[in-house]
């Protein structure tokens, strides 16, 4: 086995910190450890498409062709295969499965994209919408962006529970809950302004109803995380049941025109969540400048739930602006926003 020189590479250094980008993950927490060592199988992960995350990618990459032939040796290492669980390290049977399906990997690796659809994120843009009803009574334009299946495009339909209390609609098979870790008390997730028109905008958007893209968003899904599972399943269901508008393209390309089929100055909320943090650096700037564009002629609510300088690696913050101003942050979370905080230590109070 030729080992790779992780000081040197910053390949093999992303997937030594898999045990900080996977924390939830103890699977891929150790197999990040055996792909930083390995070189035959950080040359599988160099195929990354441009852009994407190779740790990722390659993780879904395997995942997903063992969710398609479970009786594979390795997949007793995945909860998500239903297999009987096997003890002892995956390593050795991870290398064997990677190298041998070596080709199938790659080609998926350079096709797919990290698009993973967090339902329970879709509780910050309920947060956020209240907000927005407190502050305008004109119906809004909802434009999603980096929407991948819809499912937070479907938000309204979802029940919630945070901090001991429910909102939305109480018969939704889609139960979105989170653990409330504030100092004060849960946020209120109040009335919500009438939607006027609801769009999404992707690079790829993900048929909710097309069996191997839902396959491939439940690869994305880390092996041991069964319940997120569940909730994916259960949310895209609805999303197929009443496909939302989505937009093919890049959101820099496309915002200016979606935009521009909004009334003039009927007010519009543009909504991202891990999405800014997978647009390239170099393209970065535009993004934003193609989201500021939309208030020159519209009266524009801005709600992004991405990371967050001034935050730990493991926190999102849930940010609120009106016509390019600064409103307030609204809350902070884990990213895959299993709880929300309105502070935490070393964090600002937010409100
Ligand atoms: C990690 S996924 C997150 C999906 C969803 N926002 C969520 O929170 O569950 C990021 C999504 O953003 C999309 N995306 C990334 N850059 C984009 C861009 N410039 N324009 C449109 N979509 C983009 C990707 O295709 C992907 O579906």
């Amino acid at each position: 086995m030729s080992t790779a020189q992780s000081a040197a590479d910053p390949l093999a250094e992303l997937f030594a910190a898999s045990p900080r980008h996977f924390a939830d993950s103890p699977l891929y927490t150790r197999l990040g450890r055996v792909v930083a060592a390995d070189e035959r199988l950080l040359a599988i992960a160099r195929h990354a498409r441009s852009g994407q995350l190779p740790s990722n990618l390659l993780f879904a990459s395997v995942h997903y062709l063992l969710l398609r032939d479970p009786a594979q040796e390795l997949a007793a290492w995945y909860p998500s295969t239903g297999r009987e669980p096997a003890a002892g390290d995956p390593g050795p049977a991870f290398t064997a499965f990677c190298l041998s399906r070596r080709e199938e990997i790659i080609e998926l690796m350079r096709r797919r994209l990290v698009q993973t659809n967090v339902v329970k994120r879709s509780i910050l843009l309920r947060l956020g919408m209240t907000v927005v009803a407190s502050m305008t009574d004109e119906p809004v334009m909802l434009i999603e962006v980096g929407s991948s299946a819809g499912v937070h495009l479907r938000f309204d339909d979802y029940r919630y529970e945070i901090g001991g209390r429910t909102w939305g609609r109480a018969s939704s098979p889609v139960v979105v809950a989170a653990e409330w870790r504030g100092d004060g008390p849960p946020p209120d997730l109040g009335p919500l302004p009438a939607i006027a028109d609801r769009a999404g905008i992707d690079l790829n958007p993900i048929d909710a109803g097309d069996p191997d893209e839902r396959l491939w968003l439940r690869a994305l899904i880390w092996p041991e995380n069964l319940a997120q599972a569940a909730l994916q399943d259960e949310a895209l269901r609805a999303v197929a049941a009443n496909r939302p508008r989505t937009y093919a393209g890049d959101a820099v390309d496309l915002l200016p025109e979606v935009a521009a089929e909004v009334p003039r100055g009927a007010p519009i909320v543009i909504f991202h969540s891990a999405t800014r943090l997978h647009v390239a650096t170099e393209r970065r700037e535009a993004f934003d400048a193609a989201i500021a564009g939309a208030g020159r002629e519209h009266d524009l609510f801005h709600l992004s739930f991405e990371g967050a300088r001034d935050l730990g690696t493991d926190a999102f913050a849930l940010e609120l602006s009106r016509g390019g101003e600064p409103v307030r942050r609204l809350a902070i979370g884990h990213g895959h926003a299993e709880w929300l905080s309105d502070s935490g230590p070393g964090r600002p109070r937010v409100r």
